[in-house]
């Protein structure tokens, strides 16, 4: 890959653009062999007639202060949403992009994290008997053995048997990236091959994709001295690659971004903002502590022709370039109480759906019932009703786009 030849055009305080940023910022080492895999991918699942093809991106991404790197900036993502839900993107039958923060979990193995549960934990050393040894001559049999206790097993069996599944069939391809760079030359390289999927492709944009950055000129090439006493740094912000990804490097993609607010009073008017922003199809809103027990689908209904179909609109041009939630008609903040485990609420122009694993477990213990999912040990995990009700609108935005053609 080239370097950028020419000076960018943003020099001074202006903001960078998707474009200058390209034209300015180095593409990581290994961006042309790991884009040739990505492309390698695609192209084989191309050609299987209704494969759905998924990106996933997942985990944060690093901010590095210096060129020889000791110090970075991070965020608090450890890619639990991604992995999961590429588990059971590949449950439902689609070869998976995972596109992944270098170290964060990853699908299958997530189970068996170091911290949360060992895998050393899980084996148990067998002693060979004292006749076993005292008869044999060969070394392996009188040598202690490694097994896996039943009660783990049990647990472990589902997880093995849908992770050699996956390596059979070469239905997932994990592609890591450690910098706010790294993410975004590979997010741009892995959507130019899917594009050619047209509406079999689905974009799903878990990662926690940092706000500001250090463009190159300003990174200190060597370790940042603290004998120079208090570090003030000024960072540039990211641009918004969601503008040019849904517009111009996949139009007919299936695109879910996230919004990730701390403050549950912006949740939907801010996904509502990224929608009327970009135009693409949907926003999965999440409050951080409560990410892993409730989500809002978050889709526009003004233009599209049913429920399950939403349109992707033109994005608003008066909206480029500002964080500020736009005045929307009903801006009112609407929190979905009281509204069932996939609660529907519908407003001028927006549609919410909220997704909450209280309230099924709760429904489903008044009506007497275990609800078990596919999670490890039987449980329900929140991504398993997400990636449920994305399959149904993938489905229906593919469907709608055959009865146009
Ligand atoms: O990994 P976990 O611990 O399980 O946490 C999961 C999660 C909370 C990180 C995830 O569910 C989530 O919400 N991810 C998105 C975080 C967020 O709010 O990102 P954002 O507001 O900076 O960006 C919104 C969307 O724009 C994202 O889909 C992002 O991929 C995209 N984006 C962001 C920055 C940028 N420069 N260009 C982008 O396209």
């Amino acid at each position: 890959m080239a370097l950028p030849s020419h000076k960018p055009p943003h020099i001074g305080s202006e903001p960078f653009s998707t474009e200058s940023y390209f034209q300015t910022q180095r593409p990581p080492p290994g961006l042309e062999d790991k884009s040739a895999t990505m492309l390698g991918f695609v192209n084989k699942w191309k050609d299987v007639q209704g494969k759905k093809v998924v990106l996933v991106t997942s985990g944060g991404t690093t901010v590095p202060l210096e060129s020889n790197t000791v110090r970075f900036l991070d965020n608090f993502s450890a890619g639990t949403r991604g992995a999961t839900s590429a588990e059971y993107f590949l449950s439902q039958g689609y070869a998976v992009i995972f596109l992944h923060r270098l170290h964060s979990l990853r699908p299958f193995s997530r189970h068996y994290s170091h911290s949360l549960n060992p895998f050393l934990d899980l084996l148990s050393i067998v002693q060979p008997s004292s006749q076993e040894a005292g008869s044999s001559s060969s070394s392996s049999s009188s040598s202690p053995s490694i097994v896996v206790p039943r009660e783990h097993a049990r647990t472990l069996l589902p997880i093995l048997q849908a992770y050699h599944k996956a390596q059979e069939e070469g239905t997932l391809l994990s592609v890591d990236y450690q910098t706010v760079n790294d993410y975004l030359w590979l997010l741009r390289a892995v959507t130019a091959s899917m594009a050619s999927l047209g509406r079999r492709g689905m974009y799903y944009l878990a990662a926690a994709v940092s706000d500001f950055f250090l463009p190159e000129d300003k990174v200190a090439e060597h370790k940042i001295q603290s004998s120079k006493g208090t570090l003030s740094l000024e960072m540039d912000q990211v641009p918004k690659v969601l503008r040019p990804l849904v517009q111009e490097w996949t139009p007919e993609g299936y695109i879910v971004s996230f919004k990730l607010e701390t403050d549950p009073e912006l949740l939907i008017p801010k996904a509502r903002a990224a929608l009327s922003r970009y135009g693409h199809q949907l926003v999965i809103g999440n409050e951080l502590h409560r990410r892993k027990y409730e989500v809002v689908f978050v889709e526009r209904t003004s233009s599209s022709s049913s429920d399950q179909v939403p349109s992707k609109g033109t994005g608003d041009d008066r909206l480029k370039g500002t964080e500020t939630p736009p005045i929307l008609p009903e801006e009112g903040v609407h929190n979905g109480d009281g509204l069932g485990a996939a609660g529907v609420a519908l407003k001028e122009g927006y549609k919410e759906t909220w997704l909450r694993l209280d309230d099924i477990k709760n429904g489903a213990q008044e009506a007497g019932k275990h609800v078990g999912g596919k999670g490890r040990d039987g449980e329900v995990e929140i991504e398993e009703l997400i990636i449920e009700e994305l399959v149904k609108r993938h489905q229906a935005w593919i469907d709608a786009g055959q009865e146009t053609e």
